[in-house]
């Protein structure tokens, strides 16, 4: 099954996890794909993948600008998203934005909810304030969530 990781960012912090991601989880998923979001709109969901969506925060709460066209078609095009299956990584400053933290990946999490789609698993979250690596604590998230998650959903494609 392919891992399809859906990026919102401005100053590509969270394209660095997601190519990360697609560096060292190879062995778990092999067919891993990083996807900016822009341009892209609810019909990326149709395509048959587990999806990861790994977005930043801006303004006051928001998904980045890159991200926008595909948070609104959730709300303005929504369909019943019942096949989909995904994670959610959110990328915030806790420090310096303490009432918004994390807010532009619990936005989309919140839509794909409403629409039916299944999480797997708690959101990770990266605070920029802290003195976690990106990078390596998104891949050591993502590496225990594939490991976690995958099988059964291979196996149920399989079968
Ligand atoms: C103008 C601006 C607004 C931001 N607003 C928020 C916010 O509301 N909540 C939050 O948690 N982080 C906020 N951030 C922090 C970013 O989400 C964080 O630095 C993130 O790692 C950036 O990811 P990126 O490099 O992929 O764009 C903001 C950063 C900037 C520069």
């Amino acid at each position: 099954m392919k891992l399809l990781i859906l990026v919102g960012t401005t100053t590509q912090t969270a394209e660095c996890v997601a190519q990360a991601i697609e560096m060292d989880c190879t062995d778990l998923c092999p067919d891993i794909e990083v996807r900016l979001m822009d341009g892209l709109d609810i019909s990326v969901f149709d395509e048959p993948a587990l999806f990861l969506i790994c977005s930043a925060t801006y303004g006051t709460g928001d998904v980045p600008d890159n991200a926008q066209h595909l948070y609104a078609s959730l709300g303005n095009e929504p369909k019943y998203l019942g096949h989909v299956k995904y994670g959610v990584m959110s990328l915030g400053d806790e420090g310096a934005y303490p009432q918004t933290f994390a807010m532009g990946g619990r936005n989309f999490d919140a839509r794909l909810q409403d629409l039916g789609a299944h999480r797997l698993g708690d959101l990770w979250t990266h605070d920029a304030s802290g003195d976690e690596a990106p990078e390596e604590s998104g891949v050591a998230w993502c590496r225990n969530w594939l490991a976690t998650h995958l099988p059964a959903l291979q196996a149920a494609a399989a079968s």
